[in-house]
């Protein structure tokens, strides 16, 4: 069975919340960084954050031309990130081109893992057909952008638990698979529609889980953070 490590979701406004969170930790924790945190610290809590050893998945969602995107990685990856990530519908030279940017970027150090978004849980079948004018369905597409990203040389994909077994057999076992949308047994769904345990995910093949409020906004998150971890020994 797969080892699956936990990415804790850092959903923060500002710096100073994240780091009151992970005040609670003695413990290196890997956790995801999106827009928003970004957005507000810029650069600077990422090389906080790693100078305190943790890891770090900048999730970005970068979806450009190639040569924008091809330089911008360069510069995620001079950050020391651990995993970053791009939209597949940005295209196959696209992708390749990310990882260009990250081996340049990298200096002949370790490249920061790079995965793809196949299809946003937000895009309904309806959304597919009526706005991106895609005939194929969503489960098909997802499939398909997975492979092209395995083809243009990218680490593996974003999907749901329930895709995961799917993506390993079409993509291959060593190819990753990134799953939010986790809830342990008895916690509140908040806005997740299709969710899953971290043992089902670990079941699934699920390489890394992405957990937010279950951990972020329990009464005693390094604890939940253990539950988790023991779920998934
Ligand atoms: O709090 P929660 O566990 O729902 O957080 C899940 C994290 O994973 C959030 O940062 C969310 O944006 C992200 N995510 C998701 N579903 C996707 C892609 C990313 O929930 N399809």
């Amino acid at each position: 069975m797969a080892d699956t490590k936990i990415i804790t979701a850092l959903d923060f406004p500002s710096k100073k919340e994240a780091f009151e969170f992970l005040d609670k930790f003695s413990e290196p924790v890997y956790v995801k960084i999106g827009m928003e945190l970004f957005y507000k610290e810029g650069p600077e809590i990422i090389q906080k954050i790693k100078e305190r050893g943790h890891e770090i998945f900048l999730d970005l969602k970068l979806h450009d031309i190639p040569n924008t995107v091809k330089s911008a990685m360069r510069n995620l990856a001079s950050l020391d990130v651990d995993m970053v990530n791009v939209h597949a519908a940005g295209g196959k030279k696209m992708m390749a081109a990310a990882i260009e940017g990250l081996e340049e970027g990298s200096r002949g150090g370790k490249r920061p893992l790079c995965i793809a978004v196949t299809q946003l849980t937000s895009t309904s079948p309806e959304m597919l057909k009526d706005e991106l004018l895609i005939e194929r369905d969503l489960a098909e597409t997802a499939a398909h952008y997975a492979y092209m990203a395995k083809e243009a040389g990218l680490d593996g994909v974003v999907c749901s638990v329930h895709e995961s077994k799917k993506i390993h057999s079409v993509c291959g076992e060593e190819f990753l698979t990134v799953t939010p949308g986790i809830r342990p047994a008895g916690s509140s769904k908040d806005d997740q529609v299709r969710i899953a345990t971290p043992a089902y995910a670990k079941e699934q093949g699920s390489n890394f889980i992405v957990v937010g409020r279950p951990i972020t906004q329990a009464e005693d998150s390094v604890e939940a953070y253990r539950k988790i971890r023991e779920e998934l020994k």
